[in-house]
């Protein structure tokens, strides 16, 4: 290695090295006076192992409940709880972490809002596809949301007619993937149908979720392996599976002659209309990023809801009631101009954003030039502050009390006005998420739906099913038992 040195001496020298890293990290750092796990003080150890896990959300509250509004979670992020966090974080237009720029993909030439740090970039981004989100736009292929929801509804029925349990995961995950083919491409990708994961996708968007998440501390050396151009044609990254589905999407989009006025005809019009500005690699990044984002979001979000909902068999009952009394059309799924008016439902689910976001990493901004304070601290330019979802919506301080409580009642009336402000399963600001419209839209009326149809118990309701996030890459199955709406026993829904 080093000539004449030899390597025992070259083995001192890195290790001199390092060490001197870490003393300059952990002790002079303009942070280091920040409590938190001890790795994180000189490294992003802690939160790569804390992703890897599963649990970084879980971790995250605890350590905020030790140390207050503050906690070093790398050597050079520090997360934020704390009342004026998401006004002076996320609703602040500052500038996101390097990581996100890892959300370029398949890799750096497919740039998206997602990707783009600077916040003006990225709303000039955001402002070429935002039409394709609004819900006037998401609203006409309801027909065909209701044919996934339909479908969904018969599966489970005759799984449960077969008395066989059912892993809603893995059934959700499939209604909201062809839902998001639906919505973008005019065709569901045929999960429900077959009843299958269609190539593997939803176990590599899984791969994948890990993936990025990690990567994304590694930049360069993702961009010149995983994410290097030369190596993405080859097809062997993870990324690289939904890029190809995505582009089998779209493809066979062109040559079906039923094409609606879908997110890609909207889009396909700005290519034409902005050349300058929206490209069609821009395109196929942002169709990737939807798929990506649209799908195990929602799965997760009504795995929360019916868990829940088995939990608590009082809200189960008010909730039966208030959507028998609306006059739903029976055999037909919910129609959302009903399930949005449904007080009591949306309370539900807005609980269940709160109390299990789907987003478990925090979202993290740069401090600006000019420094930044929050509370009684001052940070430096530079530092990286960033806002777990779930560290906010458990905080007691925020949410009273009962935070650790799922209750729904908490949205109703000026109470829930009052607690609106720190509510951010979507984000906030600049960077939140598009495709909230379409969520809300899905996930009402597919509760409303499965509530009004289904009895619900699970195989053992001593099973706890603690959480399934954004990125964990193993499956949290809870099997239960589904029939359509008779029988009822203590815990059902
Ligand atoms: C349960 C439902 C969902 C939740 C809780 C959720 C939450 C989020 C959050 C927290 C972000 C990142 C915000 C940030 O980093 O500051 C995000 C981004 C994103 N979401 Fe969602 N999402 C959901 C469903 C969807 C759906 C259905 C779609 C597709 C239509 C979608 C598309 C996206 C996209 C494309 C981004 C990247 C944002 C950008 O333009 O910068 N999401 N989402």
């Amino acid at each position: 290695m080093f000539a004449g040195v030899g390597y025992p001496a070259a083995s001192v020298l890195l290790g001199l090295f390092l060490l001197v890293i870490v003393i300059r990290r952990r002790y002079l750092s303009p942070i280091a006076d920040i409590p938190g796990p001890f790795f994180a003080s000189f490294s992003v150890l802690w939160q790569l192992w804390a992703i890897v896990k599963g649990d970084i959300q879980l971790r995250s509250i605890e350590l905020h409940r030790k140390h207050g509004h503050f906690v070093r979670i790398g050597h050079e992020e520090v997360s934020v709880c704390h009342p004026d966090a998401v006004r002076k974080i996320l609703l602040t237009p500052l500038r996101k972490a390097d990581w996100y720029k890892v959300m370029a993909l398949p890799d750096h030439r497919f740039q998206t809002p997602m990707s783009e740090v600077d916040p003006k970039r990225r709303v000039e981004r955001a402002k070429n596809v935002a039409a394709g989100y609004a819900l006037s736009h998401i609203i006409k292929s309801e027909p065909f949301i209701d044919s996934a929801i339909s479908l969904l509804c018969n599966r489970l029925a005759e799984l449960g007619q077969s008395k066989q349990p059912v892993e809603f995961d893995k059934w959700f995950n499939y209604m909201a993937f062809d839902v998001i083919g639906e919505v973008t491409f005019s065709r569901a990708f045929g999960f429900l149908e077959s009843g299958r994961d269609v190539g593997g996708s939803i176990a590599n968007t899984r791969v994948l979720t890990l993936y990025v998440t990690l990567a994304g501390f590694f930049l360069n050396l993702h961009n010149w392996t995983m994410g290097n151009p030369i190596l993405s044609k080859l097809g062997l990254m993870p990324q690289q599976h939904i890029f190809d589905t995505t582009l089998g999407a779209i493809q066979t989009r062109q040559k079906n002659p039923d094409v609606r006025n879908d997110m890609l005809s909207l889009w396909m019009q700005q290519l034409k209309e902005y050349p300058d500005r929206f490209k069609e690699q821009d395109m196929y990044g942002v169709v990737n990023a939807t798929v990506g984002a649209g799908a195990d979001t929602i799965s997760a979000t009504l795995q929360a809801f019916v868990y829940y909902m088995l939990r608590s068999p009082g809200c189960i009952s008010r909730l039966r009631k208030e959507i028998d009394a609306a006059g739903t059309e029976s055999g037909k799924p919910v129609s959302y101009a009903i399930a949005r008016q449904l007080p009591y439902l949306q309370a539900c689910l807005k609980e269940t954003w709160r109390f299990h976001t789907p987003v478990a990493f925090g979202l993290a901004r740069i401090v600006p030039e000019q420094g930044l304070t929050i509370g009684d601290r001052y940070f430096k330019s530079g530092t990286k502050l960033s806002v777990n979802q779930w560290v906010i919506h458990r905080s007691t301080e925020l949410f009273g009390a009962d935070a650790d409580t799922f209750n729904p009642d908490r949205w109703l009336g000026e109470k829930g006005q009052a607690i609106e402000q720190y509510y951010i399963p979507f984000g906030a600001g600049y960077n939140s998420c598009p495709g909230r419209n379409l969520a809300n839209l899905e996930v009402s009326k597919a509760a409303a739906t499965l509530v009004r149809d289904f009895d619900v118990r699970q195989v053992d309701p001593k099973q706890n099913w603690q959480y399934e996030a954004h990125f964990t890459a193993v499956p949290y199955g809870w099997p239960c038992y589904i029939k359509r709406r008779e029988f009822t026993t203590e815990q059902t829904l």
